[in-house]
């Protein structure tokens, strides 16, 4: 168990889920691969380390791209899909570990991880980055959330939450009445350095510097049973009783149904970067020193 502040069976639930999630789940942008190789300087067979690499929905983008992948997940049925999706690529290796447990053997010029970040112990993640990464290399963390504000469905959905599931707080990136944007403090289109990436980079002692999120807005329109599939690979509907997560699926069907034949989900994909301290005898810290901020929600709301 890794003190992340959350329980293992949040950590590990996508695991019960794992061919669901590889369907239902967005892939990435093509310009959020973009900023990743144009930021850490990546050329065809650069070698990158992910972390947290579920199904492979970044690995393969990453591959495609002629990047070399050592893929981390601590899940062996995500894993597996994982393995399956990149069979036909050539250059990624996937290995079941845990960021915690796992020793580098290498420096690697980037570090990404994707929808996983949080996951991960915040008292370590940092120092764990800082010691994979060579000095001036790139971490990027990467998240596809909700933007509830331009979602014509929002009210309708609330409804359905506080009918269909009153426990559920909005807690996470799929409940309407989350503010996921809360994570870097911006909005699509502009470039920032503010927001919770800002204090978890403020937070690594020294040994990340230049934090930055770009933005990536897009959409995905989803028939009532694709949304439904959608929801069950957040680990917050995963860990629902089935009887509730029964009632609060049916109350959201019944919100799209009734409204037309699908919903269209606003999204925004947040590519948040920041770069390995360059000089490491000027800014190396003490183990123990690093103190990471990046909280999603406060202490009493946590998910994703
Ligand atoms: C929401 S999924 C994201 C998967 C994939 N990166 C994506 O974008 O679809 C989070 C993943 O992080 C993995 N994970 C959880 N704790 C981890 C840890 N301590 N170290 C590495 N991976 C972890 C989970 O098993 C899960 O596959």
């Amino acid at each position: 168990m890794v003190s992340t502040g959350f329980q293992d069976e949040q950590r590990l639930a996508f695991g019960r889920v794992a061919e669901l999630y590889d369907r239902a789940r967005p892939s990435y942008p093509a310009g959020a691969i973009d900023d990743v190789l144009e930021h850490g300087g990546l050329g065809v067979g650069a070698r990158v380390l992910e972390v947290g690499a579920g199904t492979g929905k970044l690995t393969v983008l990453l591959a495609a791209r002629g990047l070399r992948v050592l893929a981390l997940e601590p899940s062996g049925a995500m894993a597996a899909v994982a393995r399956a999706n990149c069979a036909d690529l050539g250059g990624v290796r996937i290995v079941e570990a845990e960021f915690e447990g796992w020793q580098p053997s290498e420096c690697f010029p980037a570090l990404v991880c994707a929808a996983a970040w949080h996951w991960i112990d915040p008292g370590q993640r940092c120092r764990l980055a800082y010691q994979a990464l060579a000095p001036g290399a790139t971490l990027a963390a990467l998240w596809t959330f909700p933007d509830w504000s331009r979602c014509a469905l929002r009210d309708a959905l609330s409804d359905a939450y506080r009918a269909g599931a009153p426990p559920l707080a909005p807690d996470f990136p799929m409940h309407p009445d989350s503010e996921p944007e809360r994570l870097v403090g911006a909005r699509p289109g502009r470039v920032r350095d503010g927001g919770q990436w800002a204090a978890e980079i403020a937070g690594s002692a020294g040994a990340f510097v230049a934090p930055e999120t770009r933005l990536h807005p897009c959409s995905a329109t989803y028939t009532a049973d694709q949304y439904i599939d959608l929801l069950q690979t957040h680990q917050d509907h995963i860990l629902l009783g089935p009887e509730q997560r029964r009632r609060l699926l049916d109350a959201v069907a019944e919100a799209i149904t009734s409204r037309g034949d699908s919903i269209e989900l606003p999204l925004v994909t947040h590519v948040c970067l920041a770069r390995r301290a360059a000089n490491p005898l000027e800014t190396s810290p003490a183990p123990g020193e690093l103190s990471a901020t990046l909280r999603f929600w406060p202490e009493s709301r946590k998910g994703s």
